[in-house]
């Protein structure tokens, strides 16, 4: 009786040294040198995508002019503030599947006379058009971003995108610039970045990626540069790990034809049927869905390896313009709408994925979460006259030092976090160095339980001090901000964590934390 008391006990303390060690501190460590960066971090990873979509457009930036909401041409001023605090690079529109159905002369001229049209894809609502061409490059002036502009391929005309790219930036006298003056808008738009079709795999027309690079061909061709606009001009690319299509397209359009070939990816807890909770969501699930996540990695290295069999200078850009977070929709609200809450988890998925772009910053040198105003990751919520900033947003504000700095090789070693059959690093990370010689290192700590203290060798400098420490972490991982308590999660000084010795930064990160310290 006593053995078996004893044994029982031991087994008892057994569990609970286990759990001790679960919940102790972990270390970790980086190697960052500061010497070998020779990759600039593109700031147009920091990209977003704004579709016709549920409120992203209506109700999110544009309420018209009418509005007691205060706005500038009816776009709101509390977004577009928001929006330029993290710096947006480009802005993607009008979509999506969206684009592929959308017919731009209907969203110009009076809105009084504009043509209404079915939202087909999303939600069957009504689109009236009173948010168009002159409305979208008007508002990316007004954010200080670069339009990134979806051409219709599917449902559209060669003609039409062509006229389209006439309209918007041709300076001199023709229909289309003549046109454009009668619409109030006498001067050109800055028009870079051009998309040719969206997912032509799929609801952009559900072609071959052998039909597609002929399309694509065809299409580009006659989408010009006029006077000082030079297009960069974005091939649709594959839907995941769907390799052939990128083979196919890198074998048929040579670089000349292409500044960029997009991939998209979405990050689903359980897979695409299987998506889950914003909110409500196990440990199990949370673990999958950063392995998930994390998927990115291996996904722009085999494209990227592709691509480099036909593009070894590495001339053609992979432009991940969609990426984020989809779960299933908040309960209520419209299917087609997709609204979903954005988490603790969402911020982490954000640092992790922006940390795996920076790795990949020489093939990566575009990316748009999806989608910025109240549609799947978004970065800004609006309801009537209030908004509020979501976990993800404060990630891009943290992390937009790394807009067009300098990549520095970083070696992350830590330990794993488990759960079930889903393993992955604990921390993951990055840094980069900027114009004034700032060095910043962002870390992820994806570990539920176990803070860890991570060592960061910065090594081929001399680092004399901690300029500054921002730290971004909530007490639950399925911690959102929400209307009644907007700043739950927010942005914190994080500089009693980190400390600076014999050259060695010292950084102790809470569980599901994510930090970026700037030294120099
Ligand atoms: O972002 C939502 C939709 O996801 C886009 O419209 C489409 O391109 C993708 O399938």
């Amino acid at each position: 009786m006593k053995n078996i008391l004893h044994r029982g006990l031991s087994v008892i303390m057994l569990s609970l040294g286990v759990c001790a060690a679960v919940y102790a501190q972990s270390k970790a460590s980086i190697i960052v040198d500061a010497d070998q960066g020779e990759v600039q971090i593109s700031r147009h990873i920091y990209g977003h995508f704004s579709e016709h979509l549920g409120h992203c457009i209506y109700g999110g930036f544009y309420v018209g002019e009418n509005s007691p909401i205060p706005n500038t041409k009816g776009v709101r001023n509390d977004v577009v503030e928001a929006l330029k605090n993290i710096q947006i690079p480009n802005l993607r529109w009008p979509g999506g599947c969206f684009a592929d159905e959308y017919h731009w002369r209907d969203g110009i001229g009076p809105k009084a006379d504009r043509p209404k049209m079915i939202n087909t894809h999303w939600g069957g609502v009504t689109e009236d058009n009173s948010f168009g061409t002159h409305d979208f490059l008007d508002m990316c002036e007004l954010i200080g971003t670069e339009p990134y502009i979806c051409g219709n391929v599917g449902s559209g005309t060669v003609e039409e995108m062509s006229k389209w790219v006439e309209y918007m930036t041709f300076d001199g006298e023709s229909p289309m610039s003549k046109l454009r003056s009668e619409n109030g808008r006498e001067k050109p738009w800055k028009v870079q970045f051009l998309a040719v079709g969206n997912e032509s795999w799929g609801c952009g027309g559900n072609m071959t990626p052998e039909a597609y690079a002929d399309n694509y061909r065809r299409y580009q061709t006659f989408c010009r540069n006029y006077g000082n606009n030079q297009l960069l001009k974005v091939a649709g690319g594959a839907n995941v790990d769907d390799y052939r299509w990128t083979e196919v397209i890198m074998q048929k359009v040579p670089a000349s034809m292409m500044w960029g070939l997009s991939l998209h990816y979405y990050t689903h807890p359980g897979g695409w049927d299987n998506k889950g909770s914003a909110t409500q969501f196990s440990t199990r699930q949370y673990a999958e869905t950063m392995k998930r996540c994390l998927y990115m990695d291996e996904l722009v290295t085999r494209h990227d390896a592709i691509m480099t069999k036909y593009d070894p200078e590495k001339r053609v850009a992979l432009v991940v313009d969609e990426w984020g977070s989809w779960y299933d929709v908040e309960p209520g609200t419209n299917p087609g709408f997709l609204f979903q809450q954005n988490t603790m988890r969402d911020a982490l998925i954000a640092a992790s994925t922006l940390n795996i772009f920076h790795k990949h910053a020489d093939r990566v040198r575009m990316a748009n979460i999806a989608q910025i105003i109240n549609v799947l990751q978004a970065v800004i919520f609006t309801d009537g006259d209030k908004m509020l900033l979501t976990p993800t947003y404060h990630i891009f504000d943290m992390y937009k030092i790394h807009q067009d700095a300098t990549l520095l090789p970083s070696t992350v070693r830590s330990e794993k976090y488990k759960v079930d059959e889903f393993e992955m690093d604990q921390i993951n990370a990055s840094a980069s160095v900027d114009k004034d010689g700032v060095i910043h290192v962002s870390v992820a700590n994806l570990d539920l339980n176990k803070s860890v203290e991570v060592s960061v060798d910065i090594r081929g400098t001399k680092v004399k001090g901690i300029q500054n420490v921002q730290l971004l972490t909530s007490d639950k991982i399925g911690d959102f901000n929400s209307f009644d308590n907007p700043n739950k999660i927010q942005l914190a000084d994080g500089s009693k964590k980190c400390k600076l010795k014999d050259g060695i930064l010292t950084i102790s990160m809470p569980a599901k934390s994510v930090v970026t310290v700037a030294v120099k």
